[in-house]
């Protein structure tokens, strides 16, 4: 596993400026050839190669040949020492720890912000990993990484935004503290992934703690999660109060499949409380209390 702290404490002030002007260069190179790196990190050339060749060994770039030119890009890890250089200066972070999750596309670290305040930090990783899927593996090859890149910062902005909305609502979700780039910091949750089945003293008020949250996030956001299920709530040890998590691709009240993802999610989560606790709420029912038809679950 990669110790993303340890390396990202190993870079000096000069190897970020490398970092930086290959992530400048990236806007307009796919691999950014030596000698704009150079006129952008304003290093001599002699200093410059061997910074390459340590973020090299480090694997923060990627290097090719181009013609007889020397050109390198980011890889995640690079874009990944950025951001945490961004959100230390920011105050936001003050040390990574250890990785707490691999999901499809993000991987998820804990961390310590000032104070010595516990958060999550999740660096999204859109088209990276799930090789075993042939249609992103031939897609991955396709599309430059700067576009992954891209697709990657678009969804922590997505995810730190919903985030910001729902907890100034007042809803059950994680505060946001920061994004950066493909990464967002958020509070830290002690709590039991549903999908662990943790023994819960009230199924019943759990469950409808979990549509109260989906009914603020689409009544009054206008905000529909999209992949509901026990993978994404969190129930938290101390009292029991479920968290809705992981917001990146949710979608908008009024577009067009809206209300299939709504009814989607909210169905899928009846259904695993119907199973694994034998609690029942009808449908109907349900989706009349989250769209604001009825004030209460009947
Ligand atoms: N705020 C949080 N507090 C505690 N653990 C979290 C938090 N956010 C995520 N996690 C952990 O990381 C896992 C993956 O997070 P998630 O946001 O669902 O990303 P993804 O599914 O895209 O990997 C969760 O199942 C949970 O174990
Ligand atoms: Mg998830």
């Amino acid at each position: 596993m990669v110790k993303i702290g340890l390396i990202y404490k190993s870079l000096t002030p000069r190897d970020f400026k490398v970092l930086q002007a290959i992530e400048k260069g990236m806007g307009r190179y796919e691999y950014v050839p030596l000698e704009l790196i150079e006129k952008y990190a304003r290093i001599p050339e002699e200093h410059i190669v061997l910074i390459l060749s340590k973020l090299h060994r480090l694997k923060l770039v990627k290097r090719r040949t181009i013609s007889g030119y020397k050109a390198f890009r980011l890889t995640y890890l690079g874009l990944d020492m950025l951001a945490l250089n961004t959100l230390v200066k920011r105050n936001a972070l003050k040390a990574i720890g250890d990785r707490i999750g691999v999901g499809k596309e993000s991987e998820i670290f804990k961390g310590i912000a000032p104070g010595d305040v516990e958060v999550i930090v999740k660096f999204l990783r859109i088209g990276r990993t799930s090789f075993r899927q042939t249609r992103r593996v031939r897609s991955w090859a396709e599309k430059p990484i700067y576009d992954w890149f891209k697709q990657s910062k678009i969804a922590a902005e997505r995810e730190f935004k919903a985030l910001r909305e729902l907890s100034q609502l007042k809803a059950l979700v994680p505060t946001p503290i920061t994004y950066n780039r493909h990464v967002v910091v958020v509070e830290y949750i002690n709590g039991v992934e549903l999908y662990r089945r943790p023994r819960l003293s009230d199924p019943m008020g759990v469950l409808k703690d979990i549509l109260y949250t989906v009914r603020k996030a689409y009544l009054e956001a206008g905000i529909i999660h999209g992949d509901l299920s026990e993978y994404n709530i969190l129930v938290s040890v101390e009292d029991e109060k479920p968290y809705i998590i992981d917001w990146p691709q949710y979608h908008y009240r009024g577009e067009p499949m809206a209300e299939t993802y709504l009814r989607r999610d909210v169905e899928y989560i009846l259904r695993f409380f119907h199973k694994v606790y034998r609690v029942r709420i009808d449908l109907d029912n349900a989706l009349r209390y989250v769209r604001g038809e009825d004030e209460e679950i009947r």
